[in-house]
């Protein structure tokens, strides 16, 4: 195990009616900017919750942060935190609501072209505070640093983080997620997966207590996500999920760790470029990425396959074979398809991908660095 530093100052206030703790955590006298989506909150009654628990504040909304194309959506918000004096932020909604909100926070105090905080990786040396109620389980953004923004104009998708963007607090009441469709849990089922996998599936490194945490979410995840979507309005079931996706993304299982990540990398393209949901590109890219790197990932991957899919006969090749096989059935099964042609995304997009990546310099992907341009191709010719 690596050396590591473990820090993660964010207050979690999880369970039915968390909302009405809003009350406490927004800070007296501040001037508040409420950000969600495309409207969900309002028809579901989060919204009504919400704005009843911040009588006495000053308030002041931004809507429409769209999935997958918000950068030019989130300047808007920033002029409104400059023009309002803002100074503190409440995002409400999934993912795309969070992590926007964390690239207000940040865009809002900083000196220059905020997309240089995305494209250039240009330090945030300060950033508006902001707090969080989740209404759909699956980035891990509501106890993370780190946020994914899109921008719609140059079919672009870039990752950043900062210690300065972890939310002071997270409310998380599973029964605000029963409404969402079921297309979302599934996504959410994936991506909370595919975390755990990007983090545990890679070499061994003397680390048994993370690979059990890893191993402890998978096997939830595999327990409790279909019932979840059998059962949309189980509390506990819901619950479950919902404390999976969490904990999954919140930095403790991959402590002192080596970590993957070309999957969501990749993923990240095909978002930008073909307009895939981001659990949809997971499901596609994380069965090749097993498939092209089972020498290079074979140790975990027999641990795996015994601890988490229970395969204990046959020859190693083919437990091996046999766990990329239900990884790839898991995803589907809770409704998430894995091949490119299931969107309808033509093969030219293996070769656009790479080159993509390749242009941007990120060329040493994977645990090893030893991904680029060649294996890319390779990895994503097994999921046409
Ligand atoms: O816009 P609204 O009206 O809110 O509707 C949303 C949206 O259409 C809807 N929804 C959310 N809560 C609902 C609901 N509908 C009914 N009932 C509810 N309770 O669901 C749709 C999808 O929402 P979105 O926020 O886009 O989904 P998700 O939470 O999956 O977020 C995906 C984004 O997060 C990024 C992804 O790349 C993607 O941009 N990620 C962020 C990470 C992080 N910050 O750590 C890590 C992840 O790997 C991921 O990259
Ligand atoms: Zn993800």
């Amino acid at each position: 195990m690596e050396n590591f530093e473990f820090f993660n100052p964010v207050k979690i206030l999880f369970g039915k009616g968390q909302i009405a703790k809003l009350r406490g955590a927004v800070p007296a006298g501040a001037r508040l900017l409420v950000t969600y989506g495309s409207g969900s909150i309002k028809r579901n009654g989060v919204y009504d919750q919400v704005m009843a628990n911040l009588q006495g504040h000053t308030v002041s909304e931004f809507s429409g942060i769209e999935p997958n194309r918000a950068y030019e959506t989130l300047m808007k918000a920033v002029e409104v935190v400059k023009r309002e004096r803002i100074d503190f932020l409440l995002a409400v909604g999934g993912g795309s609501v969070l992590d926007g909100t964390k690239f207000i926070a940040a865009a809002a105090r900083f000196e220059g072209e905020p997309w240089d905080i995305l494209a250039k990786h240009a330090p945030v040396s300060a950033a508006v505070p902001l707090g969080a109620v989740l209404t759909l389980p699956a980035t891990g953004s509501e106890m993370n640093f780190f946020a994914v923004i899109s921008r719609a104009g140059t079919h672009e998708k870039f990752p950043f983080s900062s210690p300065l963007i972890f939310p002071k607090f997270s409310i998380i009441d599973p029964q605000v997620t029963f409404t969402l469709p079921a297309r979302q849990v599934g996504n959410g089922i994936v991506d909370a997966f595919a975390h755990v996998l990007e983090q545990y599936l890679t070499y061994p490194a003397n680390a048994p207590l993370q690979d059990r945490f890893a191993e402890s979410i998978l096997l939830t995840l595999i327990e409790e996500g279909p019932k979840t979507l059998a059962h949309p309005a189980d509390y506990n079931s819901r619950a479950n999920l919902c404390w999976c996706a969490t904990m999954a993304l919140n930095g403790l299982i991959g402590l002192g760790v080596p970590q993957d990540w070309t999957t969501h990398m990749i993923g990240h393209e095909l978002t930008a470029l073909r307009g895939l949901d981001h659990a949809q590109t997971l499901a596609v890219v994380f069965p090749a990425v097993l498939a092209e790197r089972k020498q290079a990932k074979r140790a975990k991957l027999l641990q795996y396959a015994e601890r988490v899919w229970g395969i204990h006969t046959g020859a190693e090749d083919e437990k091996i074979d046999q766990a990329i096989e239900n990884t790839r059935a898991f995803f589907e099964s809770v409704g998430v398809k894995t091949r490119l042609k299931d969107y309808g995304v033509a093969p030219e997009v293996v070769q656009l991908v790479s080159k993509r990546l390749a242009a941007r310099g990120w060329t040493t992907l994977g645990e090893r660095q030893d991904i680029g341009p060649k294996e890319v191709e390779a990895i994503l010719s097994h999921s046409l």
